[in-house]
């Protein structure tokens, strides 16, 4: 179990009154966690305005090149984009990339045109090689720390879930066929005191199936952070995805990102003071 875990949003689709922080479609965190007396830097996906990005971590004076391990959720550009100039920044070799193996397929929509989506010219495996990174393509959980992990693959097991946009790849036939985001990974923390915190990109695999792959039985859910990726959800599957998460009674919802302004206003409405808002540089400290 950690001692404490302290979340730093470097990036995302807002920001915060009065920041002077820059705001981008698309997430990036910084994890701190302590345990007895380790301590690791976790970056959680890169955005995708490096530039942007960067600024950020200069204003919150994040110790970047401390960074012990890369990890990207899923293969989207808004989450990947500009990793190698990221690496490039933190300025070590062999910093671990932790991502699922199938994260540079092709990975495209194709309405209302073609459009590619996924791990963007630059940021390929040579690149990520050649500016220091080391890639760990694992599919199951990856262990960080003791009380820190990733979930690795999620099993789909809801029956209202799916990956929330049309999304295609290309199969070992060459055929164009829906992209079922098996990538879709986020990270479990758990805290002594607190519980277990949840830490997701776009929760493509469901939020529902993510709590229910990562929260054991009787566990605390301390919170639950990132984008829940229902902008373009029906109203059923809102109302059944707040009640699936009403059964886990987390402590916290910070849902932003892809979560869509209506999905937002049902967990407001569902979880009053347990549901914030965040944007770039918004913290959240979990402490026993
Ligand atoms: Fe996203
Ligand atoms: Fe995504």
């Amino acid at each position: 179990m950690l001692d404490s875990l302290k979340v730093t949003v470097l990036a995302e689709d807002s920001v915060p009154y009065e920041s002077p922080l820059l705001g981008q479609h698309g997430v990036s965190f910084w994890l701190e966690a302590t345990a007895a007396n380790e301590r690791r830097r976790i970056l959680v996906d890169v955005g995708q305005n490096p530039d942007a990005l960067l600024y950020n971590i200069g204003k919150l004076n994040i110790p970047l090149a401390q960074t012990d391990a890369v990890v990207l959720t899923h293969c989207h550009y808004d989450h990947t984009q500009g990793l190698a100039q990221i690496l490039r920044a933190i300025g070590k070799r062999d910093v671990p990339v932790i991502a699922h193996p199938s994260l540079f397929r092709p990975n495209f929509i194709t309405a209302p045109f073609f459009r590619h989506v996924g791990v963007m010219q630059g940021d390929e495996p040579a690149d990520v090689h050649a500016a220091g990174g080391c890639l760990f393509p694992v599919v199951g959980p990856m262990q960080l720390m003791p009380g820190l992990t990733t979930t690795g693959e999620v099993p789909r097991v809801s029956d209202f879930e799916e990956v929330g946009i049309a999304l295609s790849t290309i199969d070992a036939n060459g055929r164009v066929v829906p992209d079922t985001m098996p990538d879709d990974i986020a990270i479990e923390a758990r805290v002594k005191g607190c519980g277990t915190v949840i830490v997701t990109g776009c929760s493509h695999a469901g939020i529902v199936n993510i709590l229910k792959h990562s929260v054991r039985p009787g566990e605390r859910v301390a919170g639950i952070i990132g984008g829940l990726h229902l902008v373009e959800a029906s109203e059923e599957r809102i109302a059944k995805t707040v009640a699936a998460m009403s059964e886990f009674s987390p402590s916290l919802v910070a849902a932003g990102h892809c979560t869509g302004f209506r999905a937002q206003a049902a967990i407001y409405a569902a979880f009053g003071d347990r549901f914030a808002t965040m944007g770039s540089g918004t913290v959240f400290s979990f402490t026993a």
